[in-house]
């Protein structure tokens, strides 16, 4: 049952409204156009038909449909998904959302008397919440997998890295040489925490509202427990009410949705400051990168500056759909049809924009040379010689001191830390050290020393940096499996398959 973009298409079917007893007109155009929402719900019309067939066999086990009005009834939805797949059903201008167009559909095919049925013991209300939580886990499955490429290919780059060093930055000033490996593996755990946040959100939203009408449950003795088997839940929600009136759960998903796009956002501001003429430490694939219409030597990092952008338009779909649930009564209330869009757009946002970001992770090449030489300049080996004299027993406090000394001579002099003589260093630690100990300091005046010493756990030490990768790929095993049980088949890919 592959998910399609459905298109609404308008026809002058005449008018199927949903209610009507009451009623000695039918609603005015205006109401009509404001209350339509089949232009982003028709998307849920498999899940609704999913719905139904499930529906249907819960109706037949209570008695409420003979067993050939039960087989017309799961040959009739047949025929209507066909009908769907096909675009040859599709809702039309009267039709207010996906789930009066398949009534619709339904009472075309299988008649007023038969297709009337399946109306019993549901409401739209249980119908629509179950929908909106049927969709999501599937897509949170196809998003999961994405993020792990994504996260796999920042490995592979880390791999590729090696012992390559570069400058680690604190305020964006130059402050202790790391590996590169680390700079990009801080940006995939991030990635593996938004994923585990998707796995445990789904044990929540695990629970079906079908069977909780309109708010109150039914009275038609159906089974919700064996609809939610059908439709992929492992149990009911426990509240009809909670059932059909919270939206916490979608609201729980945008957030997951706008932090992966916050994190992607800040890794991408990583890449576009990397890739300016000053930096120079990465170079953005040809494929992956876009020109200028007017200046022929321009390659932008186009990719990294819209994942920046649509980081805003994920953040602004949570913080929407907050707002709307905020001020409501608890049962189900209109406003709740805004739930939808919020996510919509963020699924269709995080979904076009993963592959892409992913094959330009991929596919960035480093300039280790630059990396290395600018790892440590700025006097960024200065905790070294702090840390250094603290070794050799000097109290930290007059251990910054003495650094700060050295930083100080070296930058009047327009040098490096590892330009100042024996005599400077002798000269700067004498009341601490003896003449024949202070030159010595220069062993850790390197950047590959200072990367190496910090091999404390999670420290960037090269030992260390491989463990965290180990331990990356050992996290990522359980989600993987989880990404890969989606019914349209896996969305994560296994290494260098991007
Ligand atoms: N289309 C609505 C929604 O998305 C469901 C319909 C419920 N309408 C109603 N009048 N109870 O939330």
């Amino acid at each position: 049952m592959a998910e399609q973009p459905k298109q609404p298409s308008a026809d002058n079917t005449e008018h199927l409204a949903l209610w009507g007893g009451r009623f000695t007109s039918g609603p005015s155009p205006e109401l009509a156009r404001l209350s339509k929402s089949t232009q982003f719900d028709w998307r849920l019309a498999d899940d609704d038909i999913a719905g139904s067939r499930a529906h249907a066999r819960a109706l037949g086990r209570a008695g409420l449909l003979t067993e050939d009005e039960l087989d017309r009834m799961e040959e009739s939805l047949d025929e209507l998904q066909r009908r769907v797949d096909d675009g040859s059903f599709a809702p039309v201008e009267d039709d207010e959302d996906e789930a009066t167009a398949l009534e619709r559909g339904l009472l075309e095919i299988a008649g007023d008397e038969l297709g009337g049925k399946l109306r019993a013991g549901r409401s739209r209300n249980d119908q629509i919440a179950c929908l909106i939580r049927m969709w999501l886990r599937r897509h949170s499955r196809v998003i999961a997998g994405q993020l792990l490429s994504l996260a796999n290919a920042l490995i592979v780059q880390s791999e590729r890295a090696g012992r390559t060093v570069m400058p680690g930055r604190t305020h964006m000033q130059h402050a202790q040489p790391v590996l590169l490996a680390h700079q990009l593996m801080a940006h995939v755990w991030p990635l593996l925490r938004d994923v585990q946040r998707l796995v445990d959100w789904d044990k929540r939203v695990d629970a079906s509202p079908y069977g909780s009408g309109a708010l109150a449950g039914n009275t038609l003795g159906l089974d919700p427990e064996a609809v939610a088997h059908e439709l992929g839940f492992s149990r009911v929600t426990t509240n009809s009410i909670d059932g059909t009136a919270s939206r916490d759960l979608v609201a729980e998903f945008a957030f997951v949705a706008a932090m992966a796009g916050v994190d992607i956002s800040r890794l991408s501001e990583e890449i576009i400051i990397w890739n300016t003429q000053e930096f120079a430490f990465v170079k953005l694939d040809d494929g992956y990168s876009t020109g200028s219409s007017i200046m022929p030597q321009k390659k932008n990092p186009d990719i990294a500056e819209l994942a920046r952008g649509k980081s805003g338009r994920l953040i602004g779909d949570l913080t929407g759909l907050l707002a709307t649930l905020k001020g409501l009564p608890t049962a189900y209330a209109r406003d709740l049809q805004e739930d939808k869009e919020a996510v919509f757009d963020q699924v269709d946002t995080l979904e076009v924009l993963l592959p892409a970001f992913t094959g330009m992770v991929a596919t960035m090449r480093f300039d280790s040379e630059r990396l290395e030489a600018e790892a440590p300049t700025g006097f960024a080996l200065a905790t070294d010689i702090a840390e250094w004299l603290v070794r050799n027993g000097v109290p930290f406090r007059h251990a910054h001191e003495l650094s700060g000394a050295c930083v100080k001579i070296a930058e009047g002099r327009g040098q490096e830390l590892w330009d100042l003589t024996d005599a400077d260093f002798v000269d700067v630690f004498k009341d601490f050290l003896p003449a024949d100990k202070a030159p010595k300091v220069r062993a850790v005046l390197s950047s590959h020393g200072s990367v190496s010493a910090r091999n404390g756990k999670g420290g960037t030490a090269y030992d260390r940096v491989v463990e965290q990768i180990g331990e990356a790929k050992s996290a990522i095993m359980p989600l993987a499996t989880f990404a890969g049980s989606v019914s349209d088949g896996p969305a994560y890919k296994a290494p260098g398959s991007f």
